[in-house]
């Protein structure tokens, strides 16, 4: 049996792999810690908290005496490091909050679990530790920086690897730009959030190099799907075009991201901490870019179409039917150092790892959409107060 510390469940993507993991695997306990900050959402995982393989613990990935206490108490074999201010926006806003959580929480789970999994030392000095233990930070492809964008309009992509042409099938794939991220790629990170994530990676892999602590980093792209909390764009302009409100498209909307759904995410999580090589670092991409600004035409049109099918959906509404059309769009003052592209190759953990990003854009977003439309609860429990004083902090006089 498998004991994980997963850290920042009550968040997006680290709820989305509790549930995941906690279906796929019966024989595994699972340690939960996180501080609760202002995305995440005990809600989200209530039910998973009172399952008995779960122990939910309230507090801070800095806290050292807290995590050095869970792993005396808990043998713990895999740590799963989702714990992190995650928002480009609130960085610009407060830098140091970033620098403190995603480099030194980080660092402070790394020593923690390197004393804990230690049990001698090789002829070298170099430690040794306890069989089967890793730890698997989830990093970001913002930590390469940003591709230039080379086509004002996606054209087909066309892929040279014979085994991932094989994997991809028939798969209908577009880009933006002749360049991509590969695990190669050098970090050049731009924005006080990509800085802190690069940060991280490098102590960890400093942690990897110096003590031979077996990790593993994977570095996805944007992510989508359900319990996405309504900060991001696809969550938020779903939630405004329910609410008949303005969609902000930051500059000219022609930044271009690379968007994986968040369960073929979990899946990739699942299969690097069990098969992937030590020390490596693996890109996590769904194989589709494309532009906010089409993005945000989609969401409004999946809408469209899903409450005209359906007199249920419609309840949802607070607005008309009539209002939901692109008059919702409004451009605003571009984010400060915006980065024009990200688009991830990842040919590295298909081709070594069998793994590929199963769902495609179109069923992605129209399953996310009809999550929220069935979720409402959770929409409302999350628009708290303290994201209502977000929200209009960030937008209150552009729109
Ligand atoms: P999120 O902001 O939704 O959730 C973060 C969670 O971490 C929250 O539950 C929060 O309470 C918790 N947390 C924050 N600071 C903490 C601390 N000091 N101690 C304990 N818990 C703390 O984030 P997300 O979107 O689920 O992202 C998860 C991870 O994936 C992050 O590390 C992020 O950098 C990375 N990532 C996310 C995306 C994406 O598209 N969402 C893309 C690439 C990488
Ligand atoms: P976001 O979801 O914040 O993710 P990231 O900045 O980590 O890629 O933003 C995705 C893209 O959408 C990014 O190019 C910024 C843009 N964006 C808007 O145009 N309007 C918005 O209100 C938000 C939140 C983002």
């Amino acid at each position: 049996m498998k004991t994980y510390l997963v850290t920042g469940a009550a968040g997006f993507i680290g709820a989305n792999f509790l549930k995941y993991i906690l279906k796929l695997h019966t024989d595994i306990k699972v340690i939960v810690l996180d501080c609760l900050t202002y995305a995440g959402n005990l809600g989200t995982i209530k039910e998973d908290i009172n399952d008995s393989r779960v122990i939910f613990i309230k507090g801070d990935i800095k806290d050292n005496d807290l995590v050095k206490k869970i792993f005396d108490d808990y043998h713990i074999d895999y740590v799963v490091n989702f714990a992190a201010e995650s928002h480009v926006d609130r960085s610009i806003e407060n830098p140091q909050l970033f620098l403190e959580t995603n480099i030194l929480g980080t660092q402070n789970i790394l020593e923690n679990a390197k004393k804990s999994w230690m049990n001698g030392q090789d002829k070298n000095g170099y430690p040794l530790y306890r069989e089967g233990v890793k730890f698997l930070q989830i990093s970001t492809d913002e930590v390469y920086g940003s591709l230039s964008k080379d086509y004002n309009e996606a054209i087909d992509l066309k892929l040279e690897n014979e085994d991932l042409k094989n994997i991809a099938k028939d798969r209908k794939l577009q880009t933006y730009g002749e360049t991509f991220f590969t695990e190669k790629t050098s970090l050049d990170p731009r924005s006080p959030y990509s800085s802190s994530k690069a940060g991280s990676d490098f102590v960890i892999l400093a942690y990897a190099e110096t003590y031979k602590l077996p990790v593993n980093i994977t570095r996805c792209s944007n992510n989508y799907g359900p319990y996405h909390f309504p900060e991001k764009l696809i969550p938020l302009m779903i939630k405004n075009v329910l609410e008949g409100k303005t969609l902000p498209v930051y500059g000219d909307g022609k930044n271009v991201r690379d968007w994986l759904y968040v369960e073929d995410h979990c899946k990739a999580i699942d299969i690097v901490l069990r098969n992937g090589a030590l020390g490596e670092v693996y890109n996590v991409g769904g194989f589709n870019e494309e532009q906010n600004i089409e993005i945000v035409k989609l969401v409004i049109d999946t809408i469209k179409k899903l409450v005209e099918e359906n007199a249920e959906y419609r309840k949802v509404l607070k607005t008309e039917i009539e209002n939901i059309n692109y008059d919702l769009i409004s451009y605003v003052q571009d984010r400060l150092g915006h980065d024009r592209r990200y688009a991830i190759d990842p040919t590295k953990i298909a081709t070594e790892l069998g793994w590929f990003p199963e769902t495609n854009f179109e069923n992605g977003i129209k399953k996310t959409i009809v999550w929220y439309l069935e979720n409402q609860e959770w929409c409302n429990e999350v628009a708290s107060g303290d994201y209502q004083k977000y929200y209009d902090k960030m937008y209150g006089e552009n729109i």
